[in-house]
């Protein structure tokens, strides 16, 4: 057995793959500790991979940590150290937490799990994120691989040829500090959002910006691409990310822009600083869309390859893949469900395997967007109290629960889902999702803001069956997987319905999700369909700031904290009493 981990830059996690290639389980430490990004050392993920799974310590073959934490640490000084005395803190902040850093992850297994030490290999930050994302393509020979993140070990982007999972040859690599996914958090922390939380509001945000307008051109010119160089290149004086430990952008940003927004006052549309706000969103979204257009033009013209895998924290820029999707050389664009740091854990478990003597192929089953196992319920007696004094058992046969599930969103209701395992990636796909009709605007008005208290410039997705999404919506086969987890949005059709849905952005389009074959969603649709409902709004199952539900007990919690009042479960339909 094999076990990939991330942590301590973003969100933890751990991966375990089987001698056969078969990745078995995954979880995210956020789910199980319940912190929203926890970034520790993940034990209660490794702990819950070993006891699930009824492995021991002496099962595990190697165990894979997703980057070379010294390579991290060594390009970060470096960089700081040609811009003393600004950068002081930073140094004198890197050094004196040098021994609470990835750096001493060594010692975490050695603490935690006591005989994992010895088996520890690293892999390189980039080839954890193509790993991650290589599984899920149907060939893995002969692909390129592009990973746009904020920084890797050694690079923030970087391109591969994929001659097969043993020869993986990277080709070109933007040097930190310029970095696409830190600029967009840069942006993202000056709109006044949380970094690495905020980025779908500054998304979402972007389609009220007007590209011709002052601040989005502005912005639009922050970084380039030199045709001559083949580089990304960019004026880092309006950037502090590489020289402090609190500040992303330099007061040279707020001399072009303006002041950076308060980030205690909530952003509604309408207010004065609003249009403001959205064009210089507008200006990071035009650029981030023209700069993936120049680096995947060039991973085109250096491998010649026609399909791609995509992954890193700037792949998850669902807005931007339409556009990518429409570029001449391009037949498949393949984005993992999970393709943030958090998904690295998986690449790196399957590093291990490679670098074994059972290597034979990569296997994820599809649809796989979920671990392979059910999860079981962490307190079963805590469980059956709970919804013994708070809830009503409505229906218990699994067919029933969901025909009077149905029913009720026929009626008007938000269900939330607490089904079989969770998702694998940051997007609730139907197991732990918030759900109801979508063509149905005082219910999707209902979950986005009573129960969700979203941001309303952030849609919700549609969640359809293929021939539905056919009807409505602009589709494009060359990232047909992506629609899969919410990885893409597209426009709808012209003059079509859909312009009108609740779930259809300001701009016409929206991030649909094509339900999988035997998924939850697609069974609900499957008596949805007859009752004239073909199509589901789709949230996370969270009370907003929380990580999303992971197992029956969160989900229980969120009706006693929200107005949610209806839940399918494993156990039935439930009902909260008051
Ligand atoms: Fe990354």
């Amino acid at each position: 057995m094999f076990i990939g981990v991330t942590g301590y830059n973003h969100e933890s996690s751990a991966a375990l793959v089987d001698k056969n290639g078969v990745l078995v389980d995954f979880y995210r430490e956020e789910s199980l500790s319940r912190i929203k990004g926890d970034k520790s050392f993940p034990k209660r993920s490794i702990k819950k991979l070993l006891d699930t799974n009824k492995i021991r310590i002496k099962d595990i073959e190697r165990v894979a940590f997703y980057e070379r934490p010294l390579s991290a640490f060594l390009h970060i000084i470096k960089e700081a150290s040609m811009h003393m005395p600004k950068s002081l803190p930073l140094l004198t902040h890197q050094f004196r937490n040098f021994n609470r850093s990835s750096v001493s992850c060594y010692l975490d297994f050695a603490k935690f799990f006591k005989g994992l030490e010895s088996k520890l290999i690293y892999s390189d930050h980039h080839l954890s994120h193509t790993l991650t994302a290589l599984p899920y393509s149907n060939s893995k020979k002969d692909i390129c691989s592009v990973v746009i993140d904020g920084f890797g070990d050694r690079s923030t982007a970087s391109i591969s040829q994929v001659v097969d999972p043993t020869e993986i040859n990277e080709l070109w690599e933007c040097p930190y500090p310029v970095s696409l996914g830190l600029f967009y958090s840069s942006i993202t922390d000056y709109l006044g959002f949380a970094i690495n939380e905020g980025e779908y509001k500054v998304m979402g945000l972007a389609s009220f910006g007007d590209s011709n307008s002052k601040s989005a051109k502005l912005v639009r010119g922050l970084m380039d691409w030199d045709t001559t160089s083949n580089k990304i290149i960019s004026d880092m004086s309006f950037f502090d990310y590489h020289l402090s430990t609190s500040n992303s952008f330099s007061s040279k940003l707020e001399e072009l822009l303006g002041p950076a927004r308060n980030p205690f006052v909530q952003l509604i549309q309408g207010d004065s600083d609003f249009q403001r706000c959205a064009d210089i969103a507008r200006g990071a979204q035009d650029l981030t869309i023209y700069l993936l257009g120049k680096i995947f033009t060039h991973a085109h013209k250096i491998t010649n390859s026609r399909r791609f895998l995509f992954s890193g924290g700037v792949s998850m820029n669902s807005a931007s893949i339409d556009s990518l999707a429409q570029l001449p050389f391009v037949d498949e664009i393949i984005i993992p469900p999970s393709p943030g740091d958090s998904g690295c854990a998986i690449g790196a478990a399957f590093y291990c395997y490679i670098k074994s003597n059972y290597y034979s192929d990569l296997k994820i089953s599809k649809p796989s967007l979920f671990p392979s196992r059910k999860e079981v319920r962490n307190d079963e007696y805590l469980t059956e109290q709970i919804i013994s004094n708070e809830f009503s058992v409505l229906e218990r046969d699994e067919y029933d629960a969901f025909l009077n599930a149905a029913e009720l969103i026929k009626a008007g209701e938000v269900i939330g889902t607490v089904l079989s395992c969770s998702e694998t990636g940051p997007r609730a796909l139907g197991n732990r999702s918030l759900i109801c009709d979508a063509k149905n605007k005082e219910a999707v008005k209902n979950l986005n803001t009573v129960i969700k208290n979203r941001s309303p410039y952030r849609p919700t997705a549609p969640a359809m069956k293929y021939e539905i999404a056919q009807k409505y919506y602009k589709l494009r086969p060359e990232i047909s997987e992506c629609y899969k987890s919410m990885g893409a949005t597209c426009k709808c059709l012209e003059n079509n319905l859909s312009l009108d849905f609740p779930t259809t952005h300001v701009d016409g389009t929206a991030r649909i999700q094509i339900v999988e074959n035997n998924s939850s969603l697609d069974k609900l649709l499957s008596i949805l369909q007859p009752m004239g409902i073909d199509i589901l709004a789709n949230s996370s199952l969270n009370v907003s700031g929380d990580p999303t539900c992971f197992d029956l007990v969160d989900g229980l919690m969120v009706c006693s904290r929200t107005k949610l009042r209806y839940l399918l479960t494993d156990l039935g339909l439930l009902k909260r009493k008051t």
